[in-house]
């Protein structure tokens, strides 16, 4: 369906659970965040119906988020169920990778398309130091069985904060050897995004020129995704900016949000949407669903206001309860 302002809605982004085996620092405080209980976080038949009348409205894709979706119990299942609802072409997952090993094949069964792993460095004690868990061996694991699987796209996402700018060159590095796309995001401020410092594009930018020699036009892979893409001399994949600060790319938006609590979110920045599980707790058939849905997508704002202004304002929800 077309919002307001004439965009496409045709993606929403489903967090499962604000739950997370990792604690990275610009997402969540060392001492954690009080999880939210488990009767108010969306049943996997709450989610299936929100898809169904979601597909009807036009969304094509789904991708599945968290804090780590693959943390919750049973995601292949709902990622099949999610699958098979008339209209929905692809079901993608962002994951810390941690599970992934372990989970892969089932999500594959499924029918899952694609995987976005989030990775900040290849460095052990620097990723012991951003996520406070000692966990890189499982990430990387995770990482080789995405890749081992022959038809799962595979993105990675690095947020360069300064901390890891020597990891940024290795990490680009990977989309020159391996069959994937390395991405890196400024970080928003978002929840504990705001506390901490950030790279721009143009800096990374410059790093990686300096490593790999200037950028190349590249297929943009259709789609109207956050990222752009280029390449460099000897690349296998491509290397991808996600520039809210610095490129806004609101005006081709596509997507909405499902919070772990069933808030429809319609932008990234602002608590602008409609409470679906209460709405569906309150006995809402399926026809009064869809038009709470369709009216909320239609209003969907503008633009996020991260750079400042009268419109700034942030609504205080962390990035894991909203799912990136
Ligand atoms: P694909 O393009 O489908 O691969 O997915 P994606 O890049 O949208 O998903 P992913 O979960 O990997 O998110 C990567 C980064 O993009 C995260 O930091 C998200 O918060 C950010 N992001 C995704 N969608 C939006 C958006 O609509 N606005 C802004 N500002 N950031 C977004
Ligand atoms: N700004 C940008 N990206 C963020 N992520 C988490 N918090 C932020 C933030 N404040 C990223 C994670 C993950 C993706 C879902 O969102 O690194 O890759
Ligand atoms: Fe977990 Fe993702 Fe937050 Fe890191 S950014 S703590 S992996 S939810």
């Amino acid at each position: 369906m077309l919002d307001q302002f004439g965009r496409e809605i045709s993606y929403l982004r489903i967090s499962v659970t604000d739950r997370c085996n990792l604690r990275c620092r610009y997402c969540m405080p060392a001492e954690g965040v009080e999880w939210v209980p488990h009767g108010a976080v969306l049943s996997y038949e709450q989610i299936i119906r929100i898809v169904r009348a979601a597909s009807r409205l036009g969304v094509e894709k789904v991708r599945l988020t968290g804090g780590e979706p693959l943390v919750r119990r049973g995601l292949a299942e709902l990622a099949g169920a999610l699958k098979a609802i008339d209209g929905i072409r692809s079901v993608t997952l962002t994951t810390n990778g941690l599970l992934l090993a372990d989970q892969l094949p089932g999500l594959l069964a499924a029918g899952l398309d694609g995987v976005n792993l989030s990775l900040d460095t290849l460095d052990r004690t620097q990723f012991a130091a951003l996520t406070r868990r000692d966990e890189l061996p499982r990430a990387l694991e995770g990482l080789e069985a995405a890749l081992a699987a022959p038809h799962l796209r595979v993105k990675l996402n690095c947020v360069p904060t300064g901390e890891n700018d020597g990891q940024l060159v290795p990490l680009a590095e990977l989309a020159r050897d391996r069959r994937l796309d390395v991405r890196f995001i400024e970080l928003m401020p978002i929840g504990l995004g705001s506390t901490l410092p950030r790279r721009t594009e143009a800096e990374v930018r410059s790093m990686l020129e300096t490593a790999f020699g200037p950028a190349l036009p590249c297929d943009q892979g259709g789609g109207d995704g956050p990222g752009h893409y280029v390449t460099f001399a000897g690349f296998t994949g491509r290397v991808g900016f996600i520039s809210a600060m610095t490129h806004q790319f609101c005006h081709q938006c596509n997507r909405v949000r499902l919070t772990a609590t069933g808030f429809l979110k319609t932008c990234l920045q602002y608590d602008q949407g409609v409470d679906l599980k209460a709405l569906l707790e309150a006995g809402a058939e399926d026809d009064a669903l869809l038009a709470a849905m369709r009216e909320t997508i239609f209003r969907k704002p503008a633009s996020h206001h991260f750079g400042g202004g009268a419109q700034a304002r942030d609504e205080g929800r962390n990035m894991n309860q909203i799912g990136g």
